[in-house]
């Protein structure tokens, strides 16, 4: 017999059995509660909702722990590269050197983008945001690839993981003008976007090892993070059996936000703003501190970290390095490291324990390896596709899956007639 929580209601006593994660989380499962009670929960944003159970990641928020797959976050952003990252995210294992092999191979022969979606990219206006074509162009996919019923999912995930540079690129290339440089299947996978990123017609463009490793430790750092915003979004949308392509879609929009994936770009604007102000940190802590403004210091708080997120951390060690190593000065790195030593002796940061998260260091390295602000959430958004991938195969996978579909507390008009707009005042 499982351990069971008690729940009383109006002097009616229930049980609901507890669920204990292998790293000792304890969760009541009320998944047949409105069944046996005809009540639900009410959970704005979800705080304290476990949404599925799953193997993926683990996040311990108080002791900022991340692993995935087990693995901490650390280990793998020393030892492993983004590809073998998303082998282990996606499947659970690390890979052997003949699974690994034939991984990469795949990711490289994937690489090309049907040449009729140029004209795709063709439609879309000058200036617009790259979030929103990456998001249409992957969307897009389940057009030109079409997954017959029977088919396995698995040649979708190589197709995606594989062209998510790809479409990135020629996202950067458009909105410049610029002509559109073809994937190189002998480079890897981070050297490859580089290449496609910043090859000129006209120069030579020498791949900078330092700038490779940076990228491929930034794509680590993004790879997974169990039920944040867009991960869920992937979910909810997979969860209607969408395809892999129209789910991924939605979770790159979900990821545009500010206060999720959006927030690197939005943290560089912000420091840049301090910059030109004259760097006085303290003013922009005084109006983030005001609730009445309306302001948030961008790349600060996360809804599970309540200590240092421990990407943060590596980041913060990984722009340093690649800032000296690349021989770039930048004034809004000091800024950065200013307004983090001021905002985390202050008390109001202290009390609410917001600090810096992945955001915070992240933008300043992108921006050192010559990628445009604008471009900051794609990157986001190609690091992350491992981790939609293994959460959309996770749920399509899982014996109880279910289609999403919460329940709401209705607070509007009770019943109503209908008033003809001659009554109406
Ligand atoms: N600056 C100033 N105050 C903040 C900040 C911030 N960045 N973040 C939270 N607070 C304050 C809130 O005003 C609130 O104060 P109160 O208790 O006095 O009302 C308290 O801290 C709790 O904040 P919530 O908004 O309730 O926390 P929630 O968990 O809902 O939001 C979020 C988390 C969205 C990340 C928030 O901290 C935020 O807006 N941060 C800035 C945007 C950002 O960096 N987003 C990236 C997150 S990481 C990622 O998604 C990849």
């Amino acid at each position: 017999m499982s351990e069971m929580a008690k729940l009383i209601v109006r002097e009616r006593e229930y049980e609901l059995p507890l669920i204990e994660g292998t790293e000792g989380e304890l969760a009541v499962d009320i998944r047949k509660l409105r069944d046996q009670t005809g009540l639900i929960t009410l959970d704005n944003g979800y705080a304290s909702t476990g949404s599925c159970e799953s193997k993926i990641c683990f996040i311990d928020g108080e002791k900022g722990i991340l692993r995935y797959r087990g693995i901490p976050i650390e280990q793998l952003c020393e030892h492993s590269t983004f590809t073998e990252t998303a082998y282990l995210t996606i499947y659970g294992e690390l890979p052997n050197e003949q699974q690994f092999e034939a991984w990469r191979e795949e990711l490289r022969y994937h690489t090309l983008l049907h040449e009729d979606l140029q004209h795709i990219y063709d439609m879309f206006p000058t200036g617009a945001h790259p979030m929103a074509v990456c998001s249409a162009v992957v969307c897009c996919l389940s057009a030109f690839y079409p997954r017959k019923e029977t088919e396995s999912p698995e040649i979708s995930i190589r197709r995606l993981l594989a062209k998510i540079p790809t479409i990135a690129a020629w996202t950067y290339k458009k909105s410049k003008g610029q002509p559109l440089v073809y994937p190189r299947n002998d480079l890897s996978y981070a050297a490859n976007f580089l290449n496609m990123m910043f090859r000129l017609p006209t120069e030579d463009y020498e791949i900078d090892p330092v700038a490779v490793r940076a990228m491929d430790q930034i794509l680590i750092m993004h790879a997974e993070h169990e039920q944040n915003c867009s991960t869920s979004t992937v979910r909810m949308v997979s969860s209607s059996l969408a395809n892999l392509f129209a789910s991924v879609a939605s979770g790159i929009s979900a990821l545009w936000g500010p206060l999720h994936g959006g927030a690197n770009q939005r943290v560089v604007q912000m420091l840049a703003e301090i910059h030109e102000d004259g760097g006085d940190v303290s003013k922009f802590i005084a109006r983030a501190k005001d609730k009445d403004s309306g302001y948030r210091l961008m790349g600060f708080g996360h809804r599970v970290y309540k200590n240092y997120d421990p990407r943060a951390r590596i980041l913060k060690g990984i722009s340093d390095e690649v800032l000296t190593k690349l021989g770039v000065n930048d004034p809004l790195f000091d800024i950065a490291k200013q307004l983090e030593e001021v905002a985390l002796s202050d008390e109001f940061f202290i009390e609410r324990k917001l600090y810096p998260n992945v955001d915070f260091y992240s933008g300043l390295i992108l921006r050192a390896l010559g990628i445009p602000t604008e471009m900051f959430t794609v990157m986001f958004a190609i690091g992350r596709l491992p981790g939609w991938i293994a959460h959309w195969k996770e749920r399509n996978e899982a014996p109880d899956a279910r289609i999403y579909r919460p329940r709401q507390v209705y607070q509007g008009y009770t019943k109503r007639d209908y008033v003809p707009m001659s009554e109406r005042s």
